[in-house]
């Protein structure tokens, strides 16, 4: 396949050395975009006179065949074309003839790979958003059916205060919602075009930059610096940047789920279908689902490294280097989708051990600030009562037993102040129950939230 700068050479490319230039082995998914594209400025070009009325409509319809015959299969992407841009407008002139030649009119392959790598990014990122959005309601699908689900609440993974489920199911929603945020910013500060702006300088034909930004669906306009539009890949970078908060999030949740699905923890178990077995260990059900997804973490904090790193010293304006934007990035975008929608098909099938968690709390001491509260508010200032409970904790920690198995008369023997009311006070329901102020587990507060995650849902 020829390329389409052959004039000023004499001898063709260095065999490997066109291997290594070349991009058509991984830009090649970019192919509708690069059409679409395309028949915006075909469009363009049409109605300001550049090119006539005619060819402009031959350009659309051919690439609108084109796009059709890739998308059907009866037409393969060849790997001999340098790359996408060169491929579909060897084909159009293949089968056009001579307006085929007239579609790059005004236009540069650096605006046009600015161009394609907006239209595709913008996609991945309502892709990732939807599958972000699954995830939610899955979550909150568990958080509706566990409001009274008790369960201790770590800090340190230390036996903390109890909380419920639902409480900890939340906090992982808040941080999508915040996921969500970032997407729908970098999103907007994207929405601006760049076709148009030519190799670095613009043109001298008389292009309408509006009409393509607006055929193209960009709610900004064009780009305002040329120079600017076709070495700016700060969108993908940000991409990546927030791609990399989202692994980080399921990278946590991983984890946790990780040790929840353990022997020692039992807290839950892991669906069949989202569980693997050993060769050789008959009795084992791994959690692989979650350790990838923890695994690949790294993988896309890396692509954001390597694009960072790339950018970091290209003069302007266009600079080959930037052609190593793709490959990393199209691998942390496939893999969190991948990530987010396994993660939501193992939590949409988990089940949970309440009792295991709710006895997990009772015999953790988690009541145990519980305890001291009570004396409180029976008139002991609050150092006294936490000295006072962390007596009783000792001598049940050396009987292997849990705050509400000791007797009354053993509460006495510490503080007088205790009476009968004591169980009821450090009952994981009460301890739980009485947390209402705005964020606590709650049953009110929590009831509150989930209608607020719904209507967020809805929106
Ligand atoms: N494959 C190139 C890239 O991905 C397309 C732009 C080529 N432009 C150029 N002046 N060689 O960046």
């Amino acid at each position: 396949m020829a390329n389409l700068w052959g004039g000023r050479f004499t001898e063709a490319t260095d065999a490997s050395a066109y291997r290594f230039n070349q991009s058509i082995s991984f830009d090649s998914r970019m192919y509708a975009e690069d059409i679409e594209g395309s028949m915006a400025h075909a469009e363009m070009l049409g109605k300001q006179g550049i090119i006539s009325e005619e060819d402009s409509l031959q350009i659309i319809e051919g690439l609108k065949g084109i796009r059709e015959d890739i998308d059907a299969g009866r037409l393969q992407i060849s790997e001999e074309a340098e790359d996408i841009h060169s491929f579909v407008e060897s084909v159009l002139t293949e089968r056009i003839g001579a307006a085929g030649k007239k579609l790059h009119t005004g236009r540069s392959r650096n605006d046009q790979v600015a161009l394609d790598m907006k239209l595709y990014t913008r996609k991945q990122i309502r892709a990732a958003d939807a599958e972000l959005k699954k995830l939610q309601e899955a979550l909150l699908a568990i958080m509706e059916e566990n409001t009274e689900t008790y369960m201790p609440g770590f800090t340190h993974l230390q036996k903390a205060q109890p909380v419920t489920l639902a409480h900890h199911m939340g906090a992982y929603f808040e941080m999508f919602i915040r996921d969500r945020q970032r997407l729908a910013d970098i999103y907007e500060r994207m929405d601006l075009c760049p076709l148009g702006a030519g190799a670095l300088a613009g043109t001298t034909y008389g292009l309408d930059r509006e009409m393509t930004a607006s055929l193209l669906d960009f709610k900004g306009g064009p780009t305002r610096n040329s120079m600017d539009s076709v070495s700016d890949r700060d969108y993908l970078i940000e991409f990546l940047a927030a791609l990399s908060v989202i692994m980080m999030h399921l990278s946590r949740f991983s984890e946790e789920i990780i040790i929840w699905n353990s022997n020692e923890y039992r807290f839950i178990e892991i669906d069949d279908r989202y569980s693997t077995g050993s060769s050789i260990m008959p009795q084992k059900k791994n959690p692989d689902i979650a350790e990838l997804v923890r695994g690949k973490t790294g993988r896309v904090y890396g692509a954001l490294m390597s694009l960072l790193t790339t950018m970091k010293g290209i003069p302007l304006a266009y600079d080959k280097d930037m052609q190593e934007d793709k490959e990393v990035s199209f691998d942390a975008m496939d893999n969190v989708k991948d990530c987010i929608r396994e993660f939501t098909g193992m939590m949409a099938t988990v089940s949970f051990n309440k009792d295991v968690m709710e006895e997990s709390a009772r015999r953790g001491f988690t009541n145990a600030t519980d305890a001291a509260d009570y004396l409180v508010k029976k008139g002991v200032p609050f150092r006294d009562a936490h000295s006072v409970v962390g007596r009783l904790v000792l001598k049940c920690v050396d009987r292997g037993i849990a705050l509400d198995d000791l007797t009354i008369d053993e509460y006495k023997t510490e503080s007088a102040v205790f009476e009968e009311d004591i169980y009821d006070a450090i009952s994981m329901k009460t301890c739980v129950e009485k947390r209402l102020t705005k964020g606590a587990p709650g049953r009110a507060q929590m009831l509150e939230n989930i209608e607020y995650y719904k209507k967020y849902l809805e929106e």
